[in-house]
């Protein structure tokens, strides 16, 4: 049995840790740069290409196309080659995905070609940067410092509006914006260069003195022994077979991964996050220009609470930020809904509108958004923690794109408030699910976790060790 409070837990942890979460966190700068530097480049593109709307549905989903093909993939890359390599790898791609494909594009194949590429790395990096982080943070701090990850994704979409808006002057601003992304790309690769691998996935490959120089490395102390030892332990009772995770035993942790993957993206984040510009328009902003600055201003909305996020989910724990976040959400869209069933007329409409999308954003920003992340890079064993994630990571973007191309349909089917109710439906159905069966994770090691599944209790019963 793993013992309940060792040496894991330090409070503080190196500030190397830190230094190894923030160089990794670049990846995820480029998960939010590359899907949000689309709607921006799209405008240039259409005209240069002269692309129909089919044509142009395919370029703006063939990135989430690539992320779905590169979750698949990178599980078992991951739990093989290590997570410190697979980033690398990630950099890689993506600097040649930004520079030899999106970027230089010369026909429509090629551009689609380049920004799937880009989005295999996406795939890889969503998952195997959270990953990463979990198993090198101390107890007390991993959420915030997975939580990073979720950071730099709001802030890669941020500094792609802005780059969008600074190139929009130039014919070939376009080809501008795809490049820009190999920037943070190559730092991540270097960064990561010279970081440490992941002390747990060393000794899942058995080299366990190496594993103890990185631990000594990163926890700043020499006391590593019991880490050392819980990890070993864990390890014993796991077959290292993906089968596992349909074991009666590991059941719960694969339906709390998928279930929380697939409720990320039916309540709706990237209707908002793709199409702000144009629910901006509908609300009665008018002039492209203010419905952008609104979009930027959803942007730092999303960064802002994020931050919030962060300082609370080790404090608070996961269930209250996923549960206050999800009410939060619910009532937005209730509200979004009922401004877009006002008369058209009104002025109120806007303005409701406008504060029901930041309100809204805001709660996915606090819960839904980095807790998501990092109870999947948490919740199962190690032996299988990087396929398991990816199974999680497929049906996140797989829902993902199906939210993207029907986004626009829905509102011609049902209407605005019925499209905007219904995502509000999911996330009231999303709270019951987070209620019942996801559990909590706050304060407890890795290995306290995958021994609370393997002792068969209920999710439930895990905050209460
Ligand atoms: C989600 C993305 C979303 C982003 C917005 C991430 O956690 O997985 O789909 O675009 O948050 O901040």
């Amino acid at each position: 049995m793993i013992q309940v409070g060792s040496t894991n837990q330090q409070a503080g942890g190196s500030r190397f840790v830190y230094i190894a979460a923030a160089i990794s966190a670049l990846g995820g700068m480029l998960f939010g740069y590359d899907t949000g530097v689309i709607s921006s480049a799209i405008l240039f593109i259409k005209k240069q290409f002269m692309l129909s709307s089919t044509m142009e549905e395919i370029v703006l989903s063939s990135v989430l196309i690539g992320a779905v093909i590169g979750a698949v993939i990178g599980g078992r890359l991951t739990d093989r080659f290590g997570r410190r390599k697979c980033i690398i790898a990630t950099s890689i791609i993506f600097t040649v995905g930004a520079l030899a494909g999106a970027s230089m594009a010369q026909n429509v194949p090629w551009l689609i070609i380049g920004r799937i590429i880009i989005g295999v790395a996406i795939g890889i990096a969503s998952f195997t940067v959270p990953l990463y982080i979990s198993e090198v943070a101390p107890v007390k701090i991993r959420g915030k410092l997975v939580g990073f990850n979720q950071l730099a994704v709001t802030v890669g979409i941020v500094v792609s509006y802005l780059v969008g808006y600074a190139l929009s002057r130039f014919a070939w601003g376009w080809r501008g914006m795809f490049a820009c992304a190999a920037i943070p790309a190559l730092i991540l690769g270097l960064g990561m260069f010279h970081m440490p691998s992941s002390p747990r996935w060393l000794i899942s490959r058995g080299f366990v003195d190496k594993a103890r120089e990185v631990l000594k490395r990163i926890r700043g102390t020499d006391a590593i022994d019991d880490e050392v030892r819980d990890i070993q332990e864990g390890l014993k009772q796991q077959s290292g077979s993906l089968k596992e995770l349909l074991s009666p035993l590991l059941k719960p942790a694969l339906v709390v991964g998928i279930g929380l993957a697939i409720s990320q993206q039916v309540t709706g984040i990237n209707t908002v996050i793709y199409y702000a510009p144009i629910i901006f328009q509908f609300a009665g902003f008018k002039s492209v220009s203010s419905a952008i600055l609104a979009t930027v201003g959803v942007g730092v909305v999303n960064v802002l609470m994020t931050i919030v996020g962060l300082h609370l989910v080790d404090r608070v724990g996961r269930r209250p930020l996923l549960l206050i976040g999800l009410a939060g959400m619910s009532l937005s869209l209730i509200a979004l809904g009922m401004a877009f069933n006002m008369s058209t007329q009104s002025h109120m409409l806007g303005w409701i509108a406008a504060i029901s999308l930041m309100c809204y954003v805001a709660f996915f920003a606090i819960g839904m958004g980095p807790v998501f992340w990092l109870l999947i890079s948490e919740i199962y064993p190690l032996r299988i923690r990087g396929a398991a994630m990816s199974v999680a990571t497929f049906f996140n973007w797989g829902f993902n794109l199906v939210i993207g191309i029907t986004f626009l349909t829905l509102i011609k089917i049902l209407g605005r408030p019925e499209t905007f109710w219904l995502y509000g439906g999911l996330s009231i159905g999303t709270w019951f699910f987070v209620y019942f069966l996801v559990p909590e994770t706050k304060g407890r090691s890795l290995e306290e976790i995958e021994a609370h599944w393997q002792a068969g209790k209920h999710p439930r019963a895990m905050g209460k060790l």
